[in-house]
């Protein structure tokens, strides 16, 4: 018997050695330590042996299971660590790996602009004008015959302007001049007002025109309202837009709703003023059209124009968007092509 268990101990122990992992040394304790092992089996057998046989036998019984079982202890616990740190490697996270790109949207250039243009403004004390004093869909009487245009003014043919079926007189807007008369006819002076909003011309396009654009209109209305403040504002929003004081010449123009009207040009922002590609070697860069507001306009809503002056001012804000970026064509703005898109 005491062979049968210094056999049993030894091939225990081996396959203790032996053993890989927590499967095995599982399989070791059923087989070696449990209530039905073979240990226990001979445990169960020491009745039958003499009195004198039986302690010795069974003390060594005893000495073999606390052998293996130590055995078993130690390896159990070396294959845990070993099982541990194998797991922990395989789930190790390589924090200096770049991160993962998410791809977020983005704003729209335009709109971007519009943004821009308008917090300018709004930092001079203007507010934007109600939705309502802007419409896209518009009447002739707002788009020309309230702003002072002729009867016979060639905007108004065909060619310039989208008209509708829904009345002869509806049209799509082709300035946001209106707004001007809109917003008059609904509030009374001091007014300080911009209105951004899209505009239409029945127009072929090109890198230079699209026939759907954007626009920002400006008007201020108050009492002592002189050429001067107009020339302050917008001298004060170019060097805020194009990020440093730069030189703006304000040529006579002619706009029907404004008297005197100017074109202002803001020297080339490319060049510096020396004449290149981009302002067709002049040195300039016409950015808008503004002016003091014509008396006719003033009286047509109801303000007295002996009380009462203003100044207006009209700007577009693909071309400014493509003047400040250096971007060629208009139509990028319009075919959404991630890649262009992407880049503001
Ligand atoms: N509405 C004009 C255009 O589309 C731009 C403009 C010029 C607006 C002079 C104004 C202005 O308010 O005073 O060409």
């Amino acid at each position: 018997m005491q062979k049968q268990l210094e056999e049993i101990c030894a091939k225990a122990l081996n396959e203790v050695e032996n053993a890989q992992n927590s499967a095995d040394i599982d399989a070791i304790k059923l087989e070696y330590l449990s209530r039905k092992s073979v240990l226990n089996n001979i445990k169960k057998g020491l009745k039958d042996l003499t009195p004198e046989q039986r302690p010795i036998v069974g003390a060594f019984a005893n000495e073999v299971a606390q052998k293996i079982e130590q055995a078993v202890n130690e390896k159990e616990q070396a294959i845990y660590e070993k099982e541990l740190n194998e797991k922990l490697e395989s789930e190790r996270i390589d924090i200096t790996l770049p991160g993962r790109n998410i791809p977020m949207g983005k704003i729209h250039p335009l709109t971007q602009t519009v943004d821009e243009i308008v917090s300018i403004f709004q930092g001079m004390g203007f507010t934007i004008t109600d939705n309502e004093n802007s419409p896209e869909v518009e009447t002739e009487y707002y788009n020309f015959d309230a702003l002072n245009f002729p009867k016979d003014h060639p905007a108004k043919d065909m060619q310039d302007t989208f008209y509708t079926k829904v009345a002869p007189n509806v049209i799509l807007r082709g300035q946001t001049s209106g707004a001007q008369i809109h917003t008059m006819e609904t509030k009374k002076p001091p007014l300080r007002i911009i209105s951004p909003g899209r505009v239409y011309r029945c127009e072929s396009v090109s890198a230079r025109k699209n026939n759907l654009f954007h626009q920002i209109e400006g008007l201020v209305v108050d009492k002592n309202i002189t050429f001067a403040d107009l020339k302050g504002v917008l001298n004060e929003f170019t060097r805020i837009y194009f990020g440093e004081a730069r030189p703006t010449r304000f040529r006579t123009s002619f706009f029907p709703f404004t008297e005197p009207s100017a074109e202002i040009d803001v020297q080339c922002i490319m060049c510096k003023g020396k004449g290149c590609k981009v302002c067709s070697q002049t040195g300039w860069l016409e950015i808008l059209g503004a002016g003091m507001v014509d008396p006719n306009v003033l009286k047509g809503v109801g303000i007295d124009p002996d009380v009462y002056t203003g100044f207006a001012f009209g700007m577009g804000v693909e071309r400014l968007a493509m003047l400040k970026h250096a971007i060629c064509d208009i139509r990028m703005f319009f075919n959404n092509d991630i890649r262009f898109l992407e880049q503001f």
